[in-house]
């Protein structure tokens, strides 16, 4: 689908570096019997089968808009654990959920109050939200992306700093919203890349993504060049770079 600008084998290439938040999202969950559990922006779906099984769930569905990335999260169907394609802001689901989970995704949506509202409400009793959001912003792989932007027409098109709100600000919201229970805080994830090159391609999978849509491939290519010698003039070429990434995670119980 031309625009589907997801890269399931590129997205993997850091797959350490990936799961271990959503891991440690899972970590956050208090098991209960029979679960029923949504997990919005599932992606590959390797970590909607990992929250599957260990919390033995009744139902797990994940929800992905992006085909190529689906068509690898299906082949890890079974009884009980499933995939459909949709968009976060239009899908509902058909019956009350003991679990709305989202790892690395809800930052491509915007009002996040709004959204969290709406998805407090899919919650039954004793329901949990679990939620990881990127907060990477101030970062120069970020901030190059936005400069770039600017030069190249487009603007900022990645919405992160725009949509994700404080960790005090999920922690007020959660509190309002009268969720009996919460964990907010933010987490640096080291992360020890190979070289500048591994940082390139490691947001060209995710981040950059708006810009390959935008530019289209030689545009693209010529973007991508002129951000990597952007990033070497902020970062040098160290190798192994490291790369502390600062991402916010949030629970909340009924
Ligand atoms: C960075 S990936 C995270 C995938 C998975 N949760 C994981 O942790 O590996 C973000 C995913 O969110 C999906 N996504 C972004 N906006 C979406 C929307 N509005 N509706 C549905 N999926 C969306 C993308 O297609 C992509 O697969």
């Amino acid at each position: 689908m031309a625009d589907d600008v997801w890269d399931p084998d590129l997205y993997q290439r850091f797959l350490a570096e990936r799961t271990k938040p959503g891991l440690d999202l899972i970590a956050l969950v208090l098991p209960a019997e029979s679960m029923r559990i949504a997990d919005l922006g599932c992606g590959t779906g390797k970590l909607t089968a990992e929250l599957h099984g260990k919390l033995t769930a009744a139902s797990t569905l994940g929800v992905d808009s992006s085909p190529a990335m689906l068509e690898q999260a299906n082949v890890l169907a079974q009884p009980g654990l499933h995939f459909e394609q949709a968009d976060i802001l239009t899908w509902s689901p058909a019956v009350k959920l003991d679990l709305v989970f989202s790892n690395a995704a809800l930052q491509w949506l915007g009002d996040h109050p709004g959204l969290l509202r709406k998805l407090s409400g899919w919650l039954a009793e004793k329901g949990q939200l679990a939620i990881q959001v990127p907060q990477a912003d101030d970062h120069p792989s970020h901030t190059v992306a936005t400069r770039l932007g600017e030069k190249y027409g487009t603007g900022p098109l990645y919405p992160g700093r725009h949509n994700v709100l404080s960790p005090e600000g999920y922690s007020e919201l959660l509190f309002h919203m009268g969720f009996e229970q919460q964990q907010v805080f933010s987490r640096i994830y080291g992360h020890l890349l190979p070289s500048l090159d591994a940082m390139v391609q490691f947001f060209r999978s995710t981040l950059l993504n708006p810009w390959r849509k935008a530019l289209g491939e030689d545009g693209f290519k010529a973007f991508l060049q002129e951000y990597r010698e952007a990033l070497k003039a902020e970062l040098g070429e160290p190798e192994p770079l490291f790369f502390p990434m600062k991402r916010t995670l949030i629970w909340a119980r009924r």
